[in-house]
């Protein structure tokens, strides 16, 4: 069984998918880390990211995964390696935020990327989380869900975040950003973020996740 699930940043799609993988026993795979890994390695190595080839050579000759969380209790859901490195949380920067969505629309590195998500499929068995997960990455996967919410909404959760991490930050910057980045995604050449035509699309905006994570559930028992 492969649950894929799409949508817009901080739509409430990690949590729910997390929360399914944990009910359901599956493995849970949030492919946006390793957009965000590729964009890190970039900002890094000091390659220029206007530069299609440079960003997609470098991307083939990093070692991305993930590993469980084990012993570190600070927050993470899971823990992001890049060469061998625990990266969870540079990963997460405003500079990597910034950056993510031009390293992201560029094919050569898309085709890298989900090649190794593809992988991941084949283990069966997985949530998996994205932009083009239902469309592109695993198109027959039979169930797809394309989770949405208000950008205000969306803003608001990504500043309780960075709130939570200790980061300072402002409501209408995080606002003007959410919105950038989900035009940018939504209208790049390849893969753009977009519902597959088989998908169910649900508004998590003022909906508790509990109630959200129950009825898809409900669905998955009817599959
Ligand atoms: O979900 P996220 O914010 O971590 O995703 C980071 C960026 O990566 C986002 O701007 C869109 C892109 N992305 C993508 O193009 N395809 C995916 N399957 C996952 C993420």
């Amino acid at each position: 069984m492969i649950i894929a699930i799409d949508g817009p940043a901080a739509s409430g799609k990690s949590t729910i998918g997390r929360m399914l993988a944990e009910a359901l026993g599956y493995l849970f795979l949030d492919t946006g880390f390793m957009y965000r890994a590729v964009t890190l390695a970039a900002l890094q190595d000091g390659v220029d990211l206007a530069e299609e080839t440079a960003v997609a050579q470098l991307a083939r000759r990093l070692q991305i995964d993930v590993a469980v969380v084990g012993e570190v209790a600070d927050g993470r859901h899971y823990t992001a390696l890049l060469n061998g490195k625990d990266v969870t949380w540079a990963l997460r920067t405003p500079e990597v935020d910034a950056n993510v969505s031009l390293v992201s629309s560029y094919l050569s590195v898309r085709e890298d990327l989900v090649r190794r998500q593809r992988e991941f499929g084949r283990r069966g068995n997985i949530v998996m989380v994205g932009r083009d997960i239902g469309t592109v990455v695993l198109p027959n996967a039979p169930l797809k869900l394309y989770i949405i919410a208000s950008a205000e909404e969306r803003a608001r959760r990504r500043w309780l975040d960075r709130q939570n991490q200790g980061h300072g930050n402002d409501y209408d910057s995080i606002l003007a950003d959410v919105v950038r980045r989900d035009q940018f995604d939504g209208s790049r050449e390849h893969s753009p973020m977009r519902p597959a035509a088989d998908a169910v699309i649900i508004d998590t905006t003022g909906r508790p996740v509990e109630e959200i994570v129950a009825e898809i559930l409900g669905r998955t028992s009817n599959q």
